[in-house]
This record gives structure tokens, sequence and C-alpha cells, in this order.
């Protein structure tokens, strides 16, 4: 069977980096991504490829499609989409530095850096929030079901799709909250990270539940905190064997099912969105680019 990028489906690390980049109008694309792929490793660097660049390369990845966006009442839900994403992960941000800087080197003469975004664990797996994030997410067998591509093909198996969003967080809001209301947010209590049966509607964990959907609607979140001076939030990713499943998800959280809007965004805005294709690993402990006709 085709294996995936490790990374999507480890634990998180301590310390992670993000990175987009946008295609150069004369560059040339495929050059650039064989000379970066020996650093994709899938572990230490997750690679996705954003669609305008599998257009450039005259493909289409079935599935990857352009990010949704929309409003709800006094906020926005932004699409901000590049054409290269990576995932860098360790736990030394000097090593993070080094590697971003070579594979920047790497994809220069054809790719500009977009965005670089540091993130990193808080406590074990909590938002800055303090709550816990990840608790319900699909493990083992369910987890390869729920993130990676299976029946399509060599090229594709293996691989996986990410929806990434950048959250920036409003903490005067959240401090201003009862420890009651910020439960309510959630829909979890922070003392002990338990669903109550009485959490409101709107509360985030009534919104997602993933089992509630038809189909469900399971996602891999492999999210982590950032921050940048003094303001900060969560790099929120979520890996799936389509983007059907966050699609439902977002949806219902922006009332697009029901008007309900989801209490998250009492205290949180979505400052980027974006999807990625992550192609599988190929021989050689390199990413497999094949799809893309390299
Ligand atoms: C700042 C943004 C967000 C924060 C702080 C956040 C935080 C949390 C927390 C604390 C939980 C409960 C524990 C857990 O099961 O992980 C949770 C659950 C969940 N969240 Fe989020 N989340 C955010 C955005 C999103 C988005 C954008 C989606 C999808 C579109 C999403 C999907 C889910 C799902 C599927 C669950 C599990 C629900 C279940 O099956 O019980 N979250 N989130």
């Amino acid at each position: 069977m085709s294996q995936p990028q490790s990374g999507i489906l480890a634990a998180l690390p301590r310390q992670a980096r993000y990175l987009s980049f946008e295609i150069l109008p004369e560059g040339d694309a495929a050059a650039a991504l064989g000379a970066v792929a020996p650093l994709i490793d899938g572990d230490t660097a997750v690679m996705g490829v954003g669609r305008s660049l599998a257009l450039e390369l005259g493909v289409e990845i079935p599935g990857l499609r352009d990010f949704p966006a929309s409003a709800i009442p006094g906020a926005d839900i932004p699409a901000t989409p590049a054409a290269l994403w990576f995932w860098l992960r360790g736990d030394d941000r000097g090593v993070l530095l080094h590697k971003a800087r070579r594979i920047e080197a790497a994809v220069k003469a054809a790719f500009r850096l977009h965005t670089v975004l540091d993130a990193f664990q808080h406590g074990k797996s909590r938002d800055l929030t303090g709550y816990e994030d990840g608790t319900e997410n699909p493990r083992d067998e369910a987890a390869v079901d729920a993130a990676i591509v299976a029946g399509q093909g060599a090229g594709l198996d293996g691989g996986s799709f990410v929806a990434v969003q950048q959250w920036q967080h409003q903490f005067d809001r959240f401090e201003q909250l009862s420890a009651g209301e910020k439960d309510d947010v959630f829909g979890r209590r922070l003392s002990d990270n338990e669903e109550f049966d009485d959490a409101p509607p709107a509360a985030h964990a009534k919104r997602t539940a993933q089992e509630s959907f038809s189909p469900p609607a399971f996602v891999v979140r492999r999210s982590m905190p950032w921050t940048d001076g003094m303001s900060g939030g969560l790099v929120f990713v979520a890996f799936g064997r389509s983007l059907d499943a966050f699609e439902a998800l977002l949806k219902r959280m922006t009332g697009g099912e029901d008007g309900i809007v989801d209490n998250l965004f009492t205290i949180t805005r979505p400052v980027t969105g974006a999807y990625y294709w992550c192609p599988p690993m190929g021989g050689g402990g390199q990413v497999d680019l094949s799809r893309l006709g390299l």
C-alpha cells in the first residue's frame, strides 16, 4: 500500500513552522518541485500542493478544489489560497529555521515565499484558551480511514487533503466570560475536558460532533497554537481523504444548516483559509510527485 506522509498521522510535534509560497510568473515550477522533493521526508516536513500549482503543471488532482470563502453576521471566512504549503515539524526552532531556508532556496527560482508562521504545542495539546484540542480525533485505523486516500490508483493512494485556517483569538473577550460561559463556547468543561449534556446547540463540540453528520464527518485534526507579538490563536489543520467532511463541519459551524452559528466565533476569527493536496510518499524516502507529471 502507498504510504502517507507520516507526519499527518503522527502525534503533534512540540514546535512547527508553516510556509506558503506563490508561483512566480516566469518560473519553472516542475524543476523547483524536483529540487525540493528530496527535502520532503513526510515526517519533519509535510508538503501540500495548491490547486494553482496543479493547474500550472497541467493537472487536476481529483478532489482538490478551491477553499469556499463565506461570511456570517459580523465576520468573514476568508479564502487565502497559495500554490505550495509546508508544515515543518520538530522540537528545535533553530532546526526548523534552517530547514525552512533550505526549502526556500530549493524552490526560489519558481516560487516566492508568501507566509511564515511559527507554531508550538501549549501544554499537552491545548488551545491557547486552555481547552484540550484533539480529544475526539479518530485514531489508528480510523485515522487512516478518515485522512488517507485509498482505491484511486498509484500516485493518489496514500495522499491526503488538508484544510488550513489561521484563527486569531480575541483573548480580552474570552477572559471577560465566566467559567460557565467559556465552557459553553466549547461544549466541554475546562476542569475535566468532559462534554456536558446541557451545552447549548451553538457550543463548538455540539456543532461539530462528527458522528452526527450524514455521512459521518471524520477528520484528523492536527492544529497547533501560534503567537506573533501579542497576538495569537490556532492554526487549524484538518486532514481528510476528501475535503467533504471539513466542508460539512464548517457549513454547520457557520449556520449553513440551521442558522445557528458556532459560539467559537464570539472569541476567535479565521484570518486565512486554504486547501492543499498532500501527495503520498514514494521510494527513497521522499514525496511521490508522479501525479503532477514529475
Ligand atoms: C480556533 C478554532 C478552533 C478551536 C480553538 C477549536 C477547538 C476545539 C476543541 C477544544 C474541541 C473539543 C475537543 C476535541 O474533541 O478536540 C474541538 C472539537 C472539534 N473541532 Fe474544533 N476548534 C476550532 C476550529 C474548528 C474548525 C474550523 C473545525 C472544522 C471545520 C473544527 C472541528 C472540530 C471537530 C470535528 C471536533 C470534534 C467534535 C466531536 O466529534 O466531538 N474545529 N475543537
